[in-house]
């Protein structure tokens, strides 16, 4: 079921969890025996959790101007990301066994996508680990399993070059930590989720001293974003009524994040129009609407 893999001579705690998948590949096997349909990790569930909220592919698979190469799913992005500590591309996460991620156990890929480190050392942050930090351990593994059911792609990039302290960005306040399946029964708290796996305020929190800054500037905008299709500001998007978008209506909002419109309609950038597009386009009511009820609460500023 597992595919084999090399251990880590490292060892990381916080996802090191061999003993629980022992006990997983027990239950699974009780159930598979009486016929449940329960499974503990669930590729469905984590293709759902990548293509409409994490948009893994929007760094990790090639694009042309038509949109993402899909024969050539994550087997590394086109686009540059460079800073005085690195340069880098979105890796190869395809299942390939020497250019991808296939020979990497659970507890590697795990680490990667919630603390940002692989097997030889700390990401650059452009990896934005602390976004999915929140993942439940369930949800995690879902991902983990949905990244090992598509298809290998064998693809070297040029070296990754990093340098400096590769300080971690910090998480949207109250997302620091994995959420729980409580939490996501709670509107509000399943909100600040979606909001944390989609990198709403990652994007949309000012920059201060090169990062952005979700815990004094959460949702206030200003971030600049250069990309081929051009420049664009991101927008203040707390609950302030003129600066934000507290006057907004419901619908007003559901288009601008599943369409890519402003309030009146029009096309937004590329930078946010073709997340909403591609990806935001897939989230289920349920989540939509828990987004909006957390987006409420953001202080006005
Ligand atoms: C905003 C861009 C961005 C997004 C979104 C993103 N990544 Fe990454 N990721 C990167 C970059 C850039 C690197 C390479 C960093 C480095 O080498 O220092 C990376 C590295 C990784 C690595 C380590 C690979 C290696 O060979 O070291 C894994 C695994 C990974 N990402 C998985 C994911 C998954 C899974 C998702 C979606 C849930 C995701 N990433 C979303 C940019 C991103
Ligand atoms: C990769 C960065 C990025 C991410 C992630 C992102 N946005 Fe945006 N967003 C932008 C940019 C840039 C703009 C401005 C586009 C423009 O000016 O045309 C924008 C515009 C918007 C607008 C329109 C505001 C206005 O005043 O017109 C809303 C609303 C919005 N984003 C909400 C969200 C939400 C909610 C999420 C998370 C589900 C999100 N965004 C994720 C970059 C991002």
């Amino acid at each position: 079921m597992i595919p084999s893999y090399k251990r880590s001579p490292r060892s990381i705690p916080f996802v090191s969890r061999p003993h629980w998948s022992r006990c997983l590949i027990a239950i699974c096997a009780t159930l598979c025996i009486t016929g449940a349909q329960a499974t503990p990790s669930d590729p469905e569930r984590g293709r759902y959790l990548v293509e409409a909220l994490m948009a893994c592919d929007n760094c990790h698979t090639p694009r042309t101007s038509d949109g993402y190469v899909h024969a050539k799913r994550f087997s590394g992005g086109t686009q540059l990301f460079s800073d005085k500590d690195y340069s880098v591309r979105g890796s190869n996460i395809s299942p390939d066994l020497e250019t991808g991620v296939g020979a990497w156990s659970d507890a590697e890929l795990g680490a990667a996508i919630i603390s940002g480190v692989n097997p030889k050392g700390r990401l650059a942050p452009v990896m934005p680990s602390e976004s999915y930090r929140a993942l439940t351990p369930s949800d995690l593994d879902a991902v983990v399993a949905f990244l090992r059911s598509i298809p290998a792609v064998k693809s070297t990039l040029p070296p990754q070059e990093r340098h400096g302290a590769l300080e971690p960005r910090r998480a949207t306040p109250g997302a620091e930590r994995p959420f729980s399946e409580k939490d996501l029964a709670d509107p509000i708290k399943r909100g600040l989720y979606v909001a944390s796996l989609s990198r709403c305020m990652s994007c949309h929190s000012s920059d201060v001293d090169g990062a952005p800054d979700p815990v004094g500037h959460l949702g206030q905008g200003g971030r600049i974003f250069r990309t081929p299709a051009g420049v664009a500001v991101a927008s203040n998007i707390t609950s302030h009524p003129t600066k934000g978008v507290g006057a907004w209506s419901v619908d007003q909002l559901k288009r601008a994040i599943t369409q890519g419109t402003d309030r009146d309609g029009r096309p937004l950038a590329p930078t946010m129009a073709n997340l909403s597009k591609a990806h935001f386009s897939r989230m289920t009511e349920e989540d939509l609407d828990a987004l909006i009820a957390w987006l409420r609460t953001v202080p006005p500023e």
